[in-house]
């Protein structure tokens, strides 16, 4: 690594850089993917690691605002477009990538949040796992809802997505208001969102929304598309697959899965980004035909303990002193006072003892609410030292509701 370089890219490398980020995911841009990413990336936050005249290297950051529990809007640097050259492998170019954005991002923002192509990578930076996504693959006789399930209260209508591009941007707004872990999206994003080239399509096609109404306002809405088939004897074996489904109260949810369970000709369903907690698995008659997978989905790091600590609001009353372990980061390594409740909170440094001794890898898994810092002590990454203290941080850093975003970046 000691021939590589590392420098912030220009507004004209975007094409440069999106093809040495490709190449490290075996994948190649087309005019369509480059067309996006000239509209997203910030050419001033993508970082390029260089080896001579060659591009071995990237790393990104996003600029995005992401709800944080006690519904604060913060911003957040949304780490993206990670790529080491196959030729460059295992010799410290992410390591040296990692250090440098963090440097970077943290005169910005407290907290980095990002989705891992492989969940073994970013643990040694201190990203902790904070976020879980629910994927479903259900046949007909899986998806069948409840009978007794009321049906009052929402209509759905179908159309082409663009066609309703307010119906949608207003729901997700209002969710992600409301819901720990949603980013906030702008016309770009609603762009990537609905971005469906027909040779991505896999087959399927082109992708659909289907809007719920509650009382002549849009209250939810799904984005899917379907696959029509038939089998060999012409037993209908259609599929769809939803790409995202936000509703804002339970008939607009119900009614959405209604409609998306019931479609003729269609003999299986998958969906790959539900919250971990959604009802969906409730909603259905044959629970276990629904075939529910949970795994990891945002990765989150504490970048500035104090800011990060303090921006946040917490479930109950806690006054706490925390030793915060973070080798990478040496202003974060110490102990800090945290106190806070549902209406604020104040974190400083403190030469008190601490009550729990904290691997920042931890702070960041619990930081949106999720993972509990119980499950992270029964993990090794949070010791108690004063008895108590452990359950007590812990509920009060846990949300009601686990924190997700149904899209990535
Ligand atoms: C993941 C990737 C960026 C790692 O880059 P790299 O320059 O090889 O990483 P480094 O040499 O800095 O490795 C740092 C450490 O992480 C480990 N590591 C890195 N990537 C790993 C992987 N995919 N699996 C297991 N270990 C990995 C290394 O072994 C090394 O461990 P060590 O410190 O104990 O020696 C690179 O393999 C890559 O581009 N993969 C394909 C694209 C991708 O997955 N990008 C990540 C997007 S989220």
């Amino acid at each position: 690594v000691s021939d590589v370089t590392i420098r912030p890219g220009q507004p004209d490398e975007i094409d440069l850089f999106v093809r040495s980020v490709a190449r490290a995911f075996n994948w190649m841009p087309k005019p369509a993917d480059l067309e996006l990413d000239r509209l997203l990336l910030e050419p001033e936050r993508t970082l390029l690691a260089e080896d001579g005249a060659d591009v071995v290297g990237t790393a990104a950051i996003f600029s995005l605002t992401m709800t944080m529990p006690g519904l604060v809007s913060t911003p957040i640097a949304g780490i993206t477009a990670v790529g080491v050259a196959p030729t460059h492998r295992r010799q410290g170019v992410l390591t040296a990538l990692m250090h440098r954005q963090l440097d970077d991002l943290a005169e910005r923002e407290a907290v980095a949040v990002l989705l891992a192509s492989e969940p073994v990578i970013y643990g040694r930076f201190g990203y902790g796992l904070a976020t879980r996504r629910m994927s479903v693959h259900a046949s007909r006789r899986g998806s069948t809802l409840r009978p007794e399930l009321p049906t009052g209260g929402a209509t759905v209508r179908q159309a082409e997505p663009d066609a309703v591009g307010q119906d949608l941007a207003a729901v997700y707004d209002r969710a992600c208001a409301d819901r720990v872990g949603f980013w906030a999206r702008d016309d770009r994003w609603w762009r990537h969102r609905l971005h469906d080239p027909p040779e991505d399509r896999d087959g399927y096609q082109p992708l659909l929304a289907a809007v719920a109404d509650v009382a002549g306002e849009p209250a939810g809405y799904a984005l899917y598309s379907a696959k029509p088939n038939w089998d060999d004897d012409a037993v209908p074996a259609g599929s769809i697959r939803v790409r995202e489904l936000v509703a804002l109260s339970v008939p607009a949810h119900t009614a959405l899965w209604r409609y998306l369970t019931a479609l003729d000709l269609i003999e299986d369903i998958t969906v790959w980004n539900l919250a971990p907690d959604d009802p969906l698995p409730l909603l259905v008659a044959n629970t276990r035909q629904l075939r529910a997978r949970v795994t990891d989905y945002f990765w989150t790091r504490v970048v500035r303990v104090g800011d990060a600590l303090s921006t946040r609001r917490y479930a109950r009353p806690l006054d706490v002193v925390l030793d915060v372990v973070d080798p990478l980061r040496p202003d974060n390594q110490r102990c800090w006072r945290l106190s806070g409740d549902p209406t604020g909170a104040s974190c400083q440094p403190t030469t008190a003892t601490a009550d729990l001794e904290v691997d920042v890898r931890a702070l960041g898994g619990a930081y949106l609410g999720g993972t509990t810092l119980l499950s992270l002590a029964e993990a090794g990454m949070v010791v108690e030292n004063t008895p108590g203290a452990l359950v007590e941080v812990s509920s009060a850093f846990r949300e009601p509701r686990e924190p997700f975003a149904p899209m990535g970046f």
